[in-house]
């Protein structure tokens, strides 16, 4: 997505007539768009977005004193992607946010394209100002004056810092931090805290795959090692590191997480992950088991939050594909972040696998809930109402064969299927009648997804918004995420058997807006 030619041309011409320096300018229309109050059509409703303009990549996801920080790939100019810089929101549950204005913009070095936050304990680096532990930044600057001229090494890793809880960022004066070594695509810095040989450990996207730096103090960066698929040449993105507790056992594996820019699993791009061991430099884990968080179309970039309280491991990813993330019919913004999920790990013989799950401060959301008397129904009689904002947990015993859907209806005959196919054992959902759709050929499909460890009950979790549907069957052990636009939101649902009677358990909740 980087020829981008016509934001670039612009944007080079800015750089050398301003001499464009850190210009932290108080934007005039920021006061105004936080002013707007989220209700054009095809708004989410309980989900993070920019009040105005293009947003890609969660970025520097850092939980500090009560905040968890969302900062994003942010352009302000425009509706489409664009010289980046870091948008900035916190919030007290990860469901209700303030917008907070732009962290960090452009300079001579490049646009600010996508990273990690870490909390500095013990200032390692020394930034930190009247003994407090200073807040980093640590991104990638992608320089398009050096693009446009041929070269190869266009991308570098910068650090800035704050001491003022993320308000206000200085960078550092000795950027960049880590220089290119001649790779294209060199890209997307994400740290932690290494407690085992003491040192700070960076992953970073290098195209096709992973490479590992450690650091004493966050400035100076050594190389140390590499993770890749052989033979696979996908562009791989938003690389993240993080141990794991097995849910019930005493054991910990690492976790290595990738975004890839073709051919998820329905198109496009998404989230992966692998799962085995890291000493300090690099990763180690089996290469062809490479598995995927959300087999929706509509989760990329999916990293977790640095300094998360009580030990939780808490990610969120772009809620959009770059197939048409750019072409979405969203007039004043573009795109979401997908709900805060809590991940966890699991075995199964000698398997691993992640589930994740809405968080539980979604909770406060919920409004009034009705249960759905243990039911045998093969079509339920006529489509019930619900709200257009709402939870689904539907229980049933997995039939012997045939599918289980729930259709979402509106008045404009447009729909969305989602469920349950016993023959072949896997969840899906059918946007292809969802509403518009004209805007990509790709966009209205059906996306299917396996159930990992196929149980005799099917449990399904299911969060409706206005643009979206996000899917938790088994526990999350199978995660669909994607993303629609009806002309007025989905507000009936049907259940549907299509081999013969079912006997259902559930509950339809109605949820609030996050909007105030
Ligand atoms: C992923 C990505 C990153 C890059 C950013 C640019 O969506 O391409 O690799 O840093 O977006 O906006």
């Amino acid at each position: 997505m980087f020829k981008k030619e016509f934001a670039t041309i612009l944007f080079i011409i800015i750089l050398f007539f301003t001499g464009c320096k850190n210009h932290q300018v108080n934007r005039p229309e920021t006061s105004i768009e936080l002013k707007q109050n989220y209700t054009e059509p095809h708004r989410p409703q309980f989900h993070f977005s920019p009040a105005a303009h293009w947003m890609n990549d969660p970025n520097g996801m850092v939980f500090l004193d009560g905040e968890y920080h969302l900062f994003y790939q942010y352009y302000p100019d425009s509706t489409v992607w664009g010289p980046m810089h870091w948008g900035h929101a916190v919030s007290r549950d990860m469901v209700h946010w303030e917008h907070l204005p732009i962290a960090l913009y452009p300079d001579s070095l490049g646009y600010i394209f996508s990273g990690s936050a870490v909390i500095d304990k013990g200032n390692t680096s020394g930034l930190g100002v009247d003994g407090k532990d200073p807040m980093i930044a640590i991104f990638t600057q992608h320089n398009p004056v050096l693009e446009k001229a041929g070269s190869a090494v266009f991308q570098y890793q910068s650090i800035a810092y704050s001491n003022d809880h993320g308000r206000t960022f200085t960078k550092y004066k000795g950027n960049p931090v880590i220089r290119n070594p001649g790779i294209r695509d060199f890209r997307d810095p994400k740290v932690r805290w290494h407690d085992e040989s003491h040192s700070w450990i960076l992953t970073l996207a290098a195209y096709d795959k992973v490479m590992f730096y450690a650091s004493p103090d966050l400035i100076h960066w050594k190389h140390t090692g590499d993770f890749g698929i052989k033979e696979d040449k996908r562009l791989w993105e938003c690389p993240d590191l993080f141990p794991l507790k097995v849910k019930g056992a005493d054991e910990f594996k690492w976790v290595l997480t990738t975004s890839i820019q073709q051919q998820a699993p329905n198109g496009g791009t998404g989230t992966s992950y692998f799962i085995g061991e890291f000493d300090g430099k690099t990763f180690k884990g089996d290469s062809k088991n490479q598995k995927w968080f959300d087999y929706g179309t509509d989760n990329y970039a999916m990293v977790t939050w640095s300094n998360a309280p009580d030990g939780r491991t808490l990610a969120l990813g772009w809620m959009s594909n770059w197939l048409y993330a750019q072409k979405v019919p969203t007039d004043k913004w573009r795109s979401a972040m997908t709900l805060p999920r809590e991940l966890e790990l699991q075995k199964q013989g000698d398997d691993y696998y992640i589930t994740s799950m809405p968080v539980k401060e979604l909770r406060t959301i919920d409004s009034v809930s009705d249960t759905l008397n243990p039911a045998n129904f093969s079509r339920s009689p006529i489509p019930m109402k619900i709200s257009p904002l709402a939870k689904l947990h539907i229980v049933f015993k997995s039939p012997e064969d045939g599918k289980i859907s729930l259709h979402f209806t509106n008045d404009k005959n447009e729909s969305m299927d989602l469920g349950y196919d016993a023959v072949s054992k896997k969840y899906f959902i059918d946007r292809s009648h969802s509403g518009i759709s004209d805007f990509d050929p790709d966009f209205a499909k059906i996306h299917y997804a396996p159930s990992l460890y196929p149980k005799d009950t099917i449990d399904l979790l299911i969060y409706l918004d206005h643009a979206s549907v996000e899917l938790f069957a088994d526990q999350g052990s199978t995660v669909m995420t994607d993303i629609f636009f009806p002309k007025v939101p989905f507000d009936q649902v049907e259940l549907i058997s299509a081999s013969g009677t079912v006997r259902i358990f559930g509950e339809i909740t109605g949820l609030k807006r996050i909007w105030r």
